[in-house]
């Protein structure tokens, strides 16, 4: 089935039961996305002709006024004719060529008593050209997949980084916590996603909460690399001070480099020194007292994201230079769950 993006006029073709968005991503069209998952509003679009359905209902992330408003989450449709679709933010971010991979697990390091530290070597015939922030697809068994963030810039790319945190009962995680070993082969597909650094002459807030981390390190050393001359700062959330996995090379990082200013938040040690206490979106406005002119980057669990978003509106944030990756699970996981709650 033909699907058509205005005003580019881009078409494509997706396959019986493909959504739209995984049809553009094959074709090498980097539309906007996030959580693949229906819930995140990040890939919201406009159907302009044609007809569209959600074999799994109306994903989360769409109100019924809206579906009627003709608005569509392309993640989750599905075309029933040819359709044509209205893409109304301004693509920033180039297409990149999505590839699928063989991976071998080259080292793995705890990182935090959650979090495991997953080292991927990739064929040396296939380089991986990717930009700082976005993130590959682990593929599991019957086309399942799970999301996980480069946390390397590309500059610095012999081996892919992940941070991996386990999940309650994951199914991924799990194996990686009690059962994977170095070694070990995995598939990949991408790189994927549009939570990248943009060009900009302003200053830069980067919040992350616990392996929300991993693609802001990814921006944070390209940005060094590469001789950005903006200031910027970076929150990370956790809970302890165990969970913040890379304090010191950070605090280290602050002394040395003086446009970059580090503030660790921790929720669950009110009397830790030298750390600000609570959660992440509460340790922005004592230290800026506006965002005004800002561009900011959020990553890490849904209800932190939403918590930095909604403080960065508040604080006068430019609603379009506020980006985010919102660590949903996966969409196969989502869609079995249900409305059920997932544990943690
Ligand atoms: C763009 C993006 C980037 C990401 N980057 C990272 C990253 O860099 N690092 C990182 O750590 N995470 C990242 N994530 C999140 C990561 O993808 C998920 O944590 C991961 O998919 C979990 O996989 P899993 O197989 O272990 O868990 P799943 O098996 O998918 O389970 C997820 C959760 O659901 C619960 N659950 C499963 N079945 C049930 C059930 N029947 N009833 C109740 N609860 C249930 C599990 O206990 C678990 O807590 C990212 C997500 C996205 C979308
Ligand atoms: S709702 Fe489609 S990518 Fe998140």
């Amino acid at each position: 089935m033909q699907v058509k993006l205005v005003p580019s006029g881009e078409q494509y073709e997706v396959e019986p039961g493909e959504s739209l968005l995984d049809g553009a991503l094959r074709a090498g069209l980097n539309l906007p996305h996030s959580c693949k998952g229906g819930r995140c509003g990040s890939c919201r679009a406009r159907l302009l002709r044609g007809e569209v359905h959600y074999p799994r209902g109306r994903p989360a992330a769409l109100t019924e006024a809206e579906e009627l408003g003709g608005d569509v989450l392309l993640c989750q449709a599905r075309a029933r004719t040819p359709v044509a679709v209205e893409i109304r933010e301004v693509r920033e971010v180039p297409d990149v060529q999505i590839k699928s991979l063989p991976a071998r697990v080259q080292r793995m390091r705890l990182l935090a008593p959650n979090v495991m530290g997953l080292w991927l070597k990739l064929p040396s015939i296939e380089p991986l050209h990717w930009l700082p922030g976005q993130y590959i697809d682990i593929m599991l068994s019957g086309g399942r997949r799970r999301s996980f963030s480069l946390a390397n810039p590309p500059h610095d790319g012999g081996l892919l980084e992940l941070h991996v945190r386990r999940t309650g009962r994951g199914e991924f995680t799990k194996q990686v916590f009690e059962s994977m070993t170095e070694g070990t082969l995995l598939r990949i597909e991408g790189p994927l996603g549009q939570f990248v650094l943009r060009e900009g002459t302003g200053p830069i807030l980067l919040a992350g909460g616990g392996t929300g981390y991993a693609p802001l390190k990814a921006i944070l050393r390209h940005a060094i690399e590469t001789g950005v001359k903006r200031p910027v700062t970076l929150f990370w959330g956790a809970r302890t001070r165990d969970d913040l996995y890379e304090d010191a090379w950070l605090a280290k990082l602050a002394l040395d480099q003086p446009l970059f200013t580090y503030v660790p938040v921790l929720s669950e040690e009110p009397d830790a020194r030298d750390y600000a206490v609570g959660f992440a979106h509460e340790a922005i406005a004592p230290r800026l007292a506006s965002l005004a002119g800002y561009d900011v980057y959020v990553a890490g669990p849904p209800a932190m994201v939403e918590a930095v978003c909604g403080e960065a509106a508040r604080l006068g944030a430019d609603p379009s230079r506020v980006f985010f990756d919102s660590f949903e699970y996966a969409p196969d996981t989502i869609a079995r769950v249900g409305g059920a709650k997932l544990d943690d």
